[in-house]
């Protein structure tokens, strides 16, 4: 499987990370927004990574300039009709992936293939929406895409041969280990991950422990390089509240009940680094 020119759908946190890592492997990305006013939040994020990565002597000015030089940026998904692999991020909303992918199989070449980067939802429900669903699969990239190292690649029951092989050759270009999940609530990584931040969520709410000695413990005393609240934070607590909602959801296991206080956070809009106030913020 040849990739060379890659879509990629929604660029807001992930999917603007997502972008810049095709770019950096020398692909061309076409990166889709919804609208002019998201389109250039989306350049904004591409800018201030590439930015950053300057800033700190990692990239110099040609090189940012060369990769940004190849993402061409558009509110028309019909620009994605030649593309080889097309990368959905959009919200976590399943109706809204369904008919995007509809949208993408009349839009695209059959060939191409058609990706989304879920982190919790069915990949096989997705597939099953398109007229191609032997190259549909997950390509679920981890918070912050430039840096995290892992992709999981998710097959369904009707997943081509090679098509999952392919997808994760790709990720070797991109500098990323692939591995190879099947199609069950969370995969490998927010299935064993998120329990145990909703449960550092549990914790607090107990008064159990304060969030920062939390973050202390599990931080110095395993290694981790953050705690599970500067985590959460990170993915953003409406991420993590609806992936433990899909895994309530699927295995029904009073342990991966949301925490109420996630919920009361999200309610209230404190989502995380998105809004710039989630558990850390309020100092
Ligand atoms: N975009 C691009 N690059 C970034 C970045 C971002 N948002 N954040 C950090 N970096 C880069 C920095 O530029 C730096 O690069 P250099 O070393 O080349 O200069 C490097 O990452 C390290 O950054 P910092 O020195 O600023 O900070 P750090 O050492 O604390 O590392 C971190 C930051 C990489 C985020 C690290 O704390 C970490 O690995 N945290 C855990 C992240 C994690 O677990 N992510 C998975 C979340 S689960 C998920 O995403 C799945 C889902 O579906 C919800």
């Amino acid at each position: 499987m040849a990739f060379e020119r890659v879509g990629v759908v929604g660029l807001g946190t992930m999917g603007a990370g997502i972008a810049e890592v095709f770019a950096r492997a020398g692909l061309r990305v076409i990166g889709v927004e919804a609208d002019a006013e998201a389109l250039a939040r989306g350049r904004g994020h591409l800018e201030r990574s590439t930015g950053r990565a300057v800033d700190r002597g990692r990239l110099t000015r040609e090189r940012q300039a060369e990769i940004l030089g190849r993402v061409t940026l558009t509110t028309s998904r019909e620009d994605l009709r030649d593309a080889d692999l097309v990368i959905e991020a959009s919200p976590e909303i399943l109706r809204y992936k369904v008919s995007l992918f509809e949208e993408l199989d009349r839009i695209c070449k059959p060939e191409t293939v058609l990706a989304t980067n879920t982190s919790s939802l069915p990949v096989t429900a997705i597939a099953a929406a398109t007229g191609r669903p032997g190259r549909v699969v997950g390509m679920h990239f981890f918070n912050p895409a430039p840096v995290m190292k892992l992709v999981e690649v998710v097959g369904t029951v009707v997943t081509a041969p090679g098509v999952v092989s392919g997808i994760a050759e790709l990720a070797g270009r991109l500098g990323k280990t692939a591995v190879a999940v099947g199609d069950r609530a969370g995969f490998v990584v927010n299935r064993l991950l998120l329990p145990y931040l909703n449960h550092a969520a549990v914790l607090v709410d107990q008064g159990m422990a304060g969030r920062d000695d939390i973050d202390a413990a599990m931080k110095l005393g395993v290694g981790l390089p953050m705690g599970p609240f500067t985590l959460l934070d990170l993915i953003g607590l409406d991420t993590a509240y609806e992936v433990m909602g899909v895994l309530f959801d699927e295995t029904r296991d009073r342990r991966h009940a949301p925490a109420p206080l996630l919920r009361e956070l999200v309610t209230a809009g404190l989502l995380g680094r998105k809004s710039g106030r989630g558990f850390y913020g309020d100092e």
